[in-house]
């Protein structure tokens, strides 16, 4: 019964009898966040790669730059001198995509022309007043003091805008090429295409199984087991079942949670130790500090602060670009831009992978 094959395993509902085919053989999973479907082709990994595979020269960063806008007690480029910061640091965006006072452009006379208001501010958040740190390699307590500071911001922000945007851009892979740990929160009028998606999902789900979608779905995982990264007692690291990226992850707590502002102090340690563990094992896993782009979201704020977001479940995604060493990246272009997002090995795979690597980090920091 057992062994007739793939498609007739996928439907006896069996997941752990099913991996062995999901290395083998190509097939798409459906993203319920997104409701759209990934290609998971696991057999391609086996395909000879002549590219390179050596490791860069590790890029020296001096704990204290003279010329770095994000530096403590340095000029940045609209003449403002930051304060000798010992913590956190705060401060407007010098170049930002959003501000408070746009003129509204009216909503336009025909469809296929549509306009709308943007509205907004752009804040960059550094993390530590050090350049060569980076969150796995600072301490708990630093790593607690950015998390508040995320809270605070989204409480703060989100007393207004609908939606308080926090993420970070790392490495120049991703386009960062200032090596100061640090983040942006951007807070804008309107709930922006990728959350508006996921409200629309996680609504769906709710309406119909009567149970927020990712606080089930934690609970499946931390049942299989099988794409768990780390875990902690308050949170859980997985790659997704549906995951794009190869070593992409989704961040959850385990309580139902709407934003990060809700979390208890003792779920935030949790969170700064969780975080700190999972991005150990990127930066193990090519012995690089491991570029991505991250970012959380939880229910919308300002105007629907009042309403029912039940739905929702706050989570962080990390997006990194790496694939099978610190220099060949993972290209989202032709198939992925032009019909749909497609992976070479399964999220299992990547899941092992991580799991097995040390939470020790091959650097130690000097101080
Ligand atoms: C992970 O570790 C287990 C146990 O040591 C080993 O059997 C397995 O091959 C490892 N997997 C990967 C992907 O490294």
């Amino acid at each position: 019964m057992r062994k007739i094959g793939c498609f007739t395993l996928l439907l006896l509902a069996e997941p752990t009898s099913l991996t062995p085919c999901f290395t083998k053989h190509q097939h798409l999973r459906y993203n319920p966040l997104r409701d759209t479907w990934v290609l998971v082709s696991a057999h391609r990994m086996k395909r000879p790669w002549a590219g390179q595979v050596e490791k860069p020269p590790e890029e020296h960063v001096p704990r204290h730059d003279p010329h770095n806008p994000l530096c403590p007690g340095n000029t940045r480029a609209n003449g403002e001198i930051n304060p000798d910061y010992d913590s956190t640091f705060l401060f407007e965006n010098d170049f930002p995509a959003l501000q408070p006072d746009a003129p509204d452009p009216g909503s336009g006379q025909h469809p296929l022309f549509q306009s709308r208001a943007a509205r907004g501010v752009c804040k960059v958040m550094c993390f530590h007043p050090w350049s060569d740190v980076t969150l796995p390699l600072m301490k708990k307590e630093e790593v607690v003091k950015v998390i508040d500071k995320w809270a605070e911001l989204v409480e703060e922000l989100g007393s207004t805008y609908p939606w308080v945007q926090i993420f970070e851009n790392k490495g120049a892979m991703m386009g960062c090429s200032n090596p100061h740990p640090h983040c942006q929160v951007w807070a804008s009028n309107f709930l922006p295409n990728e959350p508006a998606l996921s409200d629309r999902c996680q609504r769906a789900f709710h309406q119909k199984h009567g149970e927020p979608l990712l606080l089930q779905y934690a609970k499946q995982e931390a049942e299989k087991k099988e794409r768990v990264v780390v875990e902690t007692s308050d949170w859980l690291a997985v790659v997704p079942y549906w995951a794009t990226w190869p070593y992409q992850t989704l961040l959850l707590p385990r309580r139902h949670v709407l934003r990060i502002n809700d979390l208890t102090a003792e779920e935030r340690e949790g969170l700064a130790d969780i975080m700190r563990r999972l991005l150990t094992k990127y930066d193990n896993l090519f012995e690089i500090s491991f570029p991505y782009s991250m970012g959380w979201h939880g229910a919308p704020t300002g105007p629907h602060l009042t309403e029912d977001n039940s739905h929702w479940q706050l989570h962080a995604h990390y997006y990194p670009p790496l694939l099978r060493s610190a220099t060949v990246k993972k290209f989202m272009v032709g198939y992925e831009m032009l019909a749909q997002e497609q992976r070479d090995l399964t999220p299992e795979q990547a899941a092992e992978k991580l799991r097995n690597l040390s939470e020790e980090h091959y650097k130690t920091r000097d101080n």
